[in-house]
């Protein structure tokens, strides 16, 4: 059988802001260019330093953005996506030459899936939006690379949500194994595809669970003064004590009784929302690492009912695979564990070769190959789009 091997570079800087994760890619085709296997050849994580985290994050706060500064990060951030892409290909072996494209999502600084109302030639629209920066043709000029960018809004323009977008390959690296599987990603916000467990893709369903990291690093950052970015192992988390009453309030959010698709992130668990948590915690008189340990019980809950709720109705789970940066606070796995229905394994994407940091990046490059091949990689039961589409927009390579 007539086996190609296909080489391209993800990169991703996701809602966290904690930096850029460029992962160079293989995907082993057949001759029906069918994606055989997707490996993992190497990865390289920039992070952000603090100057460009607060501008990012200032940038993703209405009347605190700025359109200079916007603008300016839209290209600046080019260059952080670039150094990525070039320390990993500086390592080897592999020169430009081996890879087709980079396939790059930029930082989304506003994801708007909902309908507002905006005005049209002919009477009131509505409208969607999203807005992803790092300038592609930016980064081709600094890598010598076609990029593929933009990857949210053609399933946006079918009218689905744009996102989320990695189901796609976790059903290739993680899916057909006989049984229920959730693959729960913990980056800024939280995200769950769920894998029915049949070698039929259409059963594949996916949603954003709620906040990911980002409530709890905005609390450490905020009690720390700055000087803690995140509770590094949920050790601060795990020396405090879970405020019931505080955590009841928080589950009133109005998210959590939508029913998916849906998708949500920093315009809803960002500064504002973590403000009000911290005036009702200090009315309550709770301690930092209460705070923290609340705030971790917040997101661990959040994931364990949108899997009672949404989830375990429909599949007969029995493994949950943890990716993102949260596979690492051992005390979020442990309040998981001890949230979700007994007898459901929880575990790390790590023990499937898929590196907790690397497996957004591989989606997109994943998607990428698939773009090239003018084939569509999102998934309308997903994301709420009216049809397949091929996803992204190709700069191409400057000459
Ligand atoms: N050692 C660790 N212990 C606890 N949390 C961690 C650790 N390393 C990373 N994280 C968390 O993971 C986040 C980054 O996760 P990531 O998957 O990159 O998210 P995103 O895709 O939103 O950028 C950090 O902001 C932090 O909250
Ligand atoms: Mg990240």
């Amino acid at each position: 059988m007539q086996r190609r091997e296909h080489r391209l570079i993800g990169v991703m800087s996701g809602t966290s802001l904690d930096g850029v994760d460029a992962v160079l890619v293989s995907i082993k085709t057949d001759a029906q260019q069918r994606v055989v296997k997707v490996s993992l050849v190497d990865q390289v994580s920039i992070a952000y330093t603090p100057q460009v985290r607060d501008l990012v994050n200032r940038l993703c706060i209405p009347g605190s953005s700025d359109i200079n500064d916007l603008t300016l990060a839209h290209f600046g951030l080019s260059h952080w996506n670039a150094a990525a892409v070039n320390a990993l290909l500086a390592k080897g072996p592999y020169a430009g030459s081996d890879i087709e494209a980079v396939c790059m999502h930029g930082q989304t600084v506003w994801h708007a899936p909902n309908p507002q109302i905006f005005p049209g030639p002919s009477g009131d629209l509505s409208v969607t939006g999203t807005l992803q920066i790092a300038n592609p043709s930016l980064v081709a000029s600094l890598t010598g690379l076609p990029v593929i960018s933009d990857f949210r809004s053609a399933d946006m323009a079918e009218g689905g949500q744009g996102a989320p977008l990695a189901p796609y390959i976790d059903y290739l690296l993680f899916g057909n194994k006989g049984h229920g599987v959730a693959v729960q990603n913990i980056g800024g916000i939280g995200n769950v595809t769920v894998l029915p467990g049949g070698d039929d893709a259409s059963g594949v369903f996916a949603f954003d669970t709620g906040p990911g990291n980002m409530i709890m690093d905005a609390v450490v950052a905020l009690g720390t003064n700055g000087r803690k970015l995140y509770d590094e192992g949920g050790s601060i988390g795990a020396s405090g004590t879970i405020c019931q009453s505080l955590l009841d309030a928080l589950m009133e959010d109005p998210y959590f009784a939508l029913v998916p698709p849906k998708s949500t992130g920093r315009e809803v668990y960002g500064q504002t929302f973590v403000q009000e948590l911290v005036k009702k915690a200090e009315s309550l008189a709770l301690c930092f690492a209460d705070i923290v340990a609340t705030a971790t019980a917040f997101t661990a809950y959040s994931i364990a009912k949108a899997y009672q709720d949404f989830v375990i109705p429909h599949t007969a789970l029995e493994t949950v695979i943890v990716s993102g940066g949260g596979a690492r606070n051992t005390y979020l796995l442990s309040l998981l564990r001890q949230y979700l229905p007994e007898g459901i394994v929880v575990t790390t994407s790590d023990a499937f070769g898929v590196p907790d940091q690397a497996r957004e990046a591989m989606a997109f490059a994943l998607m990428g190959h698939e773009s090239l091949l003018g084939r569509p990689s999102n998934i309308p039961a997903v994301t709420g789009a009216r049809k397949p589409v091929v996803l992204g927009t190709i700069t191409m390579q400057h000459i």
